[in-house]
Parts: structure tokens; sequence; C-alpha cells
């Protein structure tokens, strides 16, 4: 007996976010660069700012992961109770009466700060390139280095929130940081999915395949896994 086809409604209906899921749909008003903008309880700067088609700049942010805040690129002035003060609107939860401001003198000087220093750590990257140019860097004042990873972190918080695994990790502080498996050893956690190296804005990961091996190189390190000789459909750690 064919199972029973559901309504196409369902069907057609992708998988909810939980930004769907949140309760209150347009239960906050706030003002967005001078326009009367409403947003769900719950939701952040920039999500309101992009429901409303306000573009704000963003670099270490993605729909699937839990926000950190990280990069700054996405900076803008916040006045509440009578005070401004300049947040990173990835991480800023709305709040009713709340002004914002994307593209002040202050804000865009601030974002070409936050520009001149990843262009300074990566300066041959293709990203880092286009934004330099969209805010207008002409002269960089910080020392040149040739990095290829901006520290995002977007690589170890795919492989700890979607995959689950935490596979690669940021080690060593400040300017020395780096993307890499514990302790720059093989991960025996590592399925090789990829996810790390699909979700890199900088395209920093290099994946390589040799006979059953695969393997996924990083700044620090790398992760190599093995296709299993009975499924051939599995990979295993190191
Ligand atoms: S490797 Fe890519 S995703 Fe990971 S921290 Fe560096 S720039 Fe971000
Ligand atoms: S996008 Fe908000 S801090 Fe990076």
């Amino acid at each position: 007996m064919k199972p029973e086809a559901k309504p196409d409604t369902e069907r057609e209906k992708g998988p909810e976010t939980e930004r769907e899921n949140r309760p209150g749909a347009a239960a906050v008003s706030l003002t967005i660069n001078g326009r009367k903008v409403k947003a769900r309880k719950g939701d952040t700067v920039l999500e309101a700012a992009r429901d409303a088609g306000i573009e704000i700049p963003t670099l270490c942010h993605h729909e699937a992961l839990v926000p950190t805040g990280s990069c700054r690129l996405c900076v803008v002035e916040v006045t509440q109770a009578g005070r401004t003060r300049t947040m990173a609107s990835c991480v800023t939860p709305v709040a009713d009466g709340m002004k914002v401001a994307t593209d002040t003198a202050r804000i865009k000087s601030i974002r070409r700060t936050v520009v001149a220093l990843l262009e300074a750590r990566c300066p041959d990257i293709d990203i880092i390139k286009k934004l330099a140019r969209k805010v207008g860097l002409k002269k960089n004042p910080f020392p040149r280095d040739d990095s290829d990873c901006f520290l995002c972190g977007m690589c170890v918080r795919a492989c700890h929130e979607i995959v689950g695994v935490g596979a690669i990790g940021i080690a060593n502080r400040g300017p020395d940081s780096e993307v890499m498996p514990p302790f720059s050893l093989e991960s025996s956690v590592c399925i090789g999915c990829g996810t790390c190296a699909a979700i890199c804005p900088a395209r920093t990961f290099t994946l390589e395949k040799v006979f059953r091996r695969r393997s996924m190189h990083v700044t620090g390190g790398v992760n190599s896994v093995f296709r299993c000789k009975v499924c051939e459909s599995h990979y295993t750690g190191a």
C-alpha cells in the first residue's frame, strides 16, 4: 500500500529554525536609522535590521550558528535610556523603544578600523579585499602579516554545534592564535564531513583526497580520515 502523501504545505515547509519558533512575533518596536521597525522578542538587532531590508556587514555570523560577536564588523550605535553605545548587532537583543543607527560617521570609522586590522592580518583573502574596497580603505596603518585565517571561529563552532564532534579548536593567544586539531595532532573524532571547509568565509581549508584517505588541512594542522574498508561509506578518525 502506497504511503499517504503529506499535504503540500507540510512537505514544502523546510525545517523550522529556532528563530521561527520564538514566541511573540512582532512584539518589539524599535527604530533603525529613523525607521520604525517591528521585531520578535529575542531577535537580535542584526535580524531586525535584515528583516527591514537594512544592510549591516558581517563576517563571523551564520544563521545556523550561535552568534559570538567576535569580528565586530556588525557594530552599530544603540541608544537606550538616553545613553548611546556601540554594540555588535549580531549579539545585541532588540528592546522596545531602542534606537539603532547603522551608518553614522562614527560607525563607518570603527568599521574601517576593523577592516584595516583584518586586512593587515589577511591581505590576500578575497573577502577581506572586497570589504576593504567597500569601506573605502586606502592606506592601512597596521603592520602587514600574511595569515589566511582571520579567526572568525565559524569552522570551530560549526564542527561543535552542527556536526557535534569538536575536531578542531583555536589554540594559542592573540596574534599567534591558530585553528588546529587538539594539540596539533590528528583528531580521532573527525568524521571527514568537510563542514569546516564549507563554512569558512576565507576558504582557508584545503581538502585532499588520496585513495582511501581524506585530509582537511588548516593553518595549525591537518585532520585525516580513512574510508571504511567494510562499508566503503564511513570515514573513521586517525
Ligand atoms: S579557518 Fe576560516 S572559518 Fe576557521 S577561523 Fe579561520 S577564517 Fe574563520
Ligand atoms: S558579525 Fe557580529 S561580531 Fe562578527
